[in-house]
């Protein structure tokens, strides 16, 4: 949540820091602000407003006029934690001289205590952040060393932080530091630029260093050094990004988002290239860094992931008890880190995260690693903390993605998952024939996910109808159910309207008695087990002149007579079916928040990774 861009370099650190916090922006846009030295004055010209990075942007025509390039600074947008999303909140914050200036990501657990010692010391404070104290912190310890300073106040501080920090006293160096809250920082020619998400450094430079927790960065434009919370200093080793630039622009969709869904055909065959063999049905995941003799002991699967994630992970638990026989446990993160969890020794721990940085997630992961189980990850975000501290894990290779409402992270999610089970199943009971079905239809399924976009229309037809209503269910029944529970979800997140997602069997156990003619409900009725008794309950809805739209396997007529409206799905096995599903509700709720003139890739109050807790 949040970001962070810091520059220092020959260039103008006013456009290179917007242009980052616009591609920082899915992280939070409820306020933004930036820091820039003047070298005409030696002060720090700072400007925040309330808003979307666009209306900085007017401020900054305002308040600074170009004429005066200025080589070093900081910025930031904001997602609230302590205090109203409002200029005054918004980041930078200013040290009491207004000597240094700081952006902060995460939040001081500590801070009113600091606080009220800063007030006893003369201190004075102009917003109701946390971050605040950090500035004048920095002030108090300051003697002439910023490294020194910023270390120095990070020990006073409890709770995360990712910062970077300026001083006009020190107009050569921004000091950055990461306590779980990531800071990467883009190794350039002639200039350094820090960033909270690679997504505003890929277009400078392909190599990026990550920065450990207890780690403190002093930057100049062509110079970086590390050192350990222990003052020694770090070789971190940089890693190689392969995104391309036309990956983080919307290239010519109207949303990120409708971009992401129409990229599932290309990020799933990515997602599987290489990794399919088909001769001794099965899959290879090299990542996973585990012999088959280790695969063959695993005798219980527990994942942890948070959102949309946690779908994919249910979908997951049918996958591998399915496939591999393997008694599968799915446990929400922020659960399973505070529940004491058993974790027994032939238990493999599995993080899903999109971003590899949800703080719950992240905590799962040291807390089962505590405990010292086998922990994997998939994660989509090269370099993110879930994938390095794991070390072993599978990066889906969707590509960035920028909607915060996760589309194709799912839909590879669940292909990893599908591949895993496979790895799971051909080291434990499955044959070599049915592995070779698994990967004859895994390869099949971008040409499948490609089917369903070809509906867009139709499905754009049924969103037409339904986008005035202000609430709905969805149903479904095995794989079927994730996949209601994340229709409901991605409706929400990006629409506004209120749903929710049911198993079928539960709509008698109380939410039938909401159902009437205002509350239309979408049931998953795909040629799969679990069908018929589906359409039972599509048909006690109707009775109820609920109006239904059934997801349903193409050329099966005679779901008609059970609904209003169809979308179709193209004829697949069961496992693969989720996938199908997902991306038709991605397309019915990506339609209806147009029309009903929603901020699509920037719902509000949402940001894309949540990074504190
Ligand atoms: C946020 C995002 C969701 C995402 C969830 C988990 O809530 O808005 O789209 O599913 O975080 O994120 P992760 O990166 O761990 O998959």
């Amino acid at each position: 949540m949040c970001g962070i861009v810091g520059y220092v370099g020959n260039n103008n650190a006013q456009k290179v820091i917007v242009s980052g916090l616009h591609r920082l922006e899915y992280r939070g846009y409820d306020s933004a602000g930036l820091s820039l030295w003047n070298p005409d004055t030696g002060e720090l010209d700072t400007v925040k407003t309330s808003g979307k990075i666009g209306e900085l942007e007017s401020c900054l025509e305002h308040e600074l006029p170009p004429g005066t390039t200025r080589p070093i600074g900081i910025g930031h947008t904001r997602w609230a934690t302590h205090g109203a999303p409002n200029q005054v909140n918004a980041h930078p914050h200013l040290s009491q001289t207004g000597d240094f200036s700081i952006v902060h990501n995460g939040i001081i657990e500590n801070y009113s205590a600091l606080k009220s010692r800063l007030l006893a010391n003369g201190f004075s404070f102009t917003s109701d952040t946390d971050s605040e104290v950090l500035a004048h912190l920095i002030e108090q310890c300051y003697d002439g060393d910023l490294t020194r300073a910023v270390t120095a106040a990070l020990e006073q501080i409890e709770g995360t932080y990712g910062i970077c920090v300026i001083s006009k006293l020190h107009p050569d160096k921004i000091i950055a530091a990461r306590q779980g809250s990531p800071i990467a920082v883009g190794i350039c020619h002639n200039e350094t630029v820090i960033a909270s998400d690679i997504s505003a450094i890929v277009q400078h430079t392909d190599r990026v260093v990550f920065l450990n927790d207890g780690d403190i960065l002093t930057a100049t434009a062509d110079d970086t050094e590390i050192l350990s919370h222990k003052n020694v200093p770090i070789a971190r080793e940089a890693t190689l990004i392969d995104w391309d630039i036309g990956q983080i622009e919307k290239g010519g969709f109207d949303h990120f988002m409708l971009k992401e869904i129409h990229e599932q055909p290309s990020a799933i065959a990515n997602a599987t290239r290489g990794r399919l063999l088909l001769k001794e049905g099965t899959a290879k995941l090299d990542g996973m860094k585990m012999t088959s003799r280790e695969i063959s002991r695993v005798d219980r699967i527990l994942i942890v992931a948070c959102g949309t994630s946690l779908y994919a992970a249910m979908i997951g638990k049918y996958l591998f008890e399915d496939y591999a026989d393997i008694p599968t446990e799915v446990q929400q993160a922020a659960e399973f880190r505070y529940r004491n969890p058993i974790i027994e020794p032939n238990t493999c721990v599995l993080a899903i995260s999109q971003s590899g940085e949800t703080a719950d997630t992240l905590a799962a992961v040291r807390e089962a690693m505590r405990k010292g189980a086998e922990v994997l990850s998939i994660c989509n975000v090269v370099g993110s903390t879930i994938a390095r501290e794991t070390g072993r894990g599978v990066y889906l290779h969707a590509g960035p993605e920028i909607g915060v409402a996760s589309t194709k992270a799912i839909s590879c999610q669940i292909t990893i998952l599908t591949m895993m089970a496979l790895i799971f199943g051909r080291t434990h009971r499955l044959s070599m024939q049915k592995g070779r079905e698994i990967v004859d239809y895994l390869s099949q399924l971008p040409k499948l996910a490609q089917k369903v976009l070809d509906q867009e229309t139709a499905i754009q037809a049924v969103a037409d109808k339904y986008a005035s209503y202000e609430n709905a269910f969805f149903i479904g029944r095995g794989y079927m159910y994730p996949a209601a529970l994340e229709g409901a979800l991605k409706l929400k997140e990006i629409s506004y309207i209120h749903a929710e997602g049911y198993h079928a069997a539960e709509l008698k156990h109380g939410p039938i008695a909401l159902l009437n003619g205002d509350v239309p409900l979408i049931g998953l009725a795909l040629n799969i087990p679990g069908r018929n008794k589906t359409c039972s309950n599509l048909q006690e809805a109707r009775a109820r002149n609920t109006p239904v739209i059934a997801i349903a396997t193409e050329g099966h007529r005679d779901i008609e007579k059970h609904c209003d409206d169809i979308i179709q799905i193209p004829e697949c096995p069961e496992f693969l079916a989720p996938i199908c599903v997902i991306i038709a509700e991605q397309l019915l709720s990506y339609y209806i928040a147009k029309l009903r003139g929603c901020e699509i890739d920037q719902p509000r109050n949402l940001a894309k990774s949540v990074t504190v807790e």
